[in-house]
């Protein structure tokens, strides 16, 4: 396995934007919290959160499917990268989630661009005061932040077994441990 110092320089060989970085650093913390909650590597985990769209800025068309190429060019090992790809499950590749992290990582992608667009629209741009109950109304609200999938949300929640409730509370506690 890779270090997080060269996980993080891989990233930034293919990812030059500030928004695609915090995403990915987003997602990273967000997978520690949960592996640190569920007993699994919150080391694993969170190099799965930080690299997961390492793809996606330079090869949009190509999510999940470049990402292979230059996972295994950074020396990451194919289950690895198989869960990276499963991500895009149903909506650019075929590899389901089967994984508890997998799952987890399938649940909480949309979700928390959906979690830091919620927070943008408080007074303290932050999700350290944020209650489920306003994630809950703008999750609702098809036109607010429209490209995060409540769909893939949902479905996320379903195959974890979890309530939307339980997954949008757990979301938010385990942003707040990475808030960028
Ligand atoms: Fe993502």
């Amino acid at each position: 396995m890779i270090t997080r110092d060269e996980a993080f320089d891989l990233l930034k060989k293919y990812n030059k934007e500030e928004f695609h970085i915090k995403h990915a650093l987003t997602v990273e913390g967000t997978m520690r919290y949960f592996a640190e909650k569920l007993g699994h590597d919150p080391e694993y985990w969170g190099l799965v959160g930080l690299l997961h769209d390492i793809d996606f800025e330079m090869y949009p068309e190509e999510h999940c499917k470049k990402a292979p190429e230059l996972l295994k060019e950074g020396g990451l090992e194919d289950d690895f990268i198989r869960s990276v790809c499963s991500h895009g499950y149903g909506l650019c590749c075929d590899i389901e989630p089967t994984h508890e992290m997998e799952k987890v990582l399938f649940a909480t992608d949309e979700l928390t661009g959906l979690i830091g667009a919620c927070a943008l629209m408080r007074p303290s741009k932050s999700v350290q005061d944020m209650e489920v109950k306003s994630v809950k109304k703008k999750f609702k609200d098809k036109k607010f932040a429209a490209g995060c999938s409540r769909d893939v949300i949902r479905q996320g929640a379903e195959m974890l077994g979890w309530e939307l409730d339980e997954l949008f509370q757990e979301t938010i506690l385990a942003m707040r441990t990475c808030e960028q």
